[in-house]
């Protein structure tokens, strides 16, 4: 597999997580399906047996690939994250997936080539989360599945780590107009999320957010489906 161009703006960014912490962090946490977080809950266990592949942006040391073999034992699965070490890792950990370090905006892979297209714990923190969904959304061929933060006021900025990440809080009206304006237009969009308090080490103006994830799907059809539901503990 080839590596992909790596944008420098992103790759300064995220180098933040490029950490001895991080690396023993996630080689021991986020591994197994009680790992995952409620809002994880919510669509990935359903998807996984109808996909035959999946592509996971900002996979860190590769632990989903052992949660999402674990609800599809015969998935295709390829972790992509920035951090070289991180994929280094997740390589020697988890030999039965393929990983490549990339930067969730360029791939060395042609459009539509995954089932499922997944992104967990990485949008939010990310400048370039718009066209990073562009990107993820022409390389799935059916499901595209990501967390992300939301308020139903005014969105706002705050920062998380030290170097500072930026952590985007989302007007939910601006948000789903932006994924109805992918191309092409989602044919069904359905999100679920709960009002929440931020990590204790985000620093934002406003605490209490909605952690939210979305799942989008193509069809061949024209009907269009939008289910939202935000009070979904
Ligand atoms: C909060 S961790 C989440 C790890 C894992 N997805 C999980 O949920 O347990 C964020 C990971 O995404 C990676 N990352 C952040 N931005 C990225 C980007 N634009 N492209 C690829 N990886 C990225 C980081 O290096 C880090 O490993």
């Amino acid at each position: 597999m080839d590596t992909p161009l790596i944008a420098d703006d992103i790759r300064s960014e995220q180098n933040v997580w490029n950490t001895q912490d991080t690396l023993t962090y996630y080689q021991t946490h986020r591994r197994t399906p009680v790992d995952l977080y409620p809002s994880e809950r919510f669509y990935l266990p359903d998807v996984l047996p109808r996909v035959q592949s999946a592509l996971d942006v900002g996979c860190a040391a590769g632990g989903f690939c052992r949660i999402m073999r674990s609800y599809n034992a015969g998935l295709r699965y390829v972790g992509m994250d920035i951090i070289p070490e991180l994929i280094e890792v997740a390589r020697k950990d988890h030999p039965e997936g393929d990983f490549v370090v990339g930067d969730g905006l360029h791939f060395p892979f042609s459009s539509a080539s995954f089932d499922l297209v997944h992104s967990s714990g990485v949008l939010h923190l990310n400048s370039r989360y718009p066209d990073m969904i562009k990107a993820m959304w022409d390389q799935t061929r059916h499901y595209l599945l990501f967390d992300i933060r939301l308020t139903e006021g005014t969105a706002f900025k705050g920062t998380m780590r030290q170097p500072p990440l930026p952590y985007y809080v989302l007007n939910i009206d601006a948000f789903l107009a932006f994924l109805q304006s992918l191309n092409p237009q989602p044919s069904v969009l359905r999100a679920k999320g709960y009002p929440h308090e931020a990590a204790a080490t985000a620093r934002l103006p406003q605490k209490n957010i909605i952690m939210a994830c979305f799942l989008l799907e193509k069809r061949a059809e024209h009907s269009r489906i939008m289910e939202i539901d935000f009070n979904a503990a």
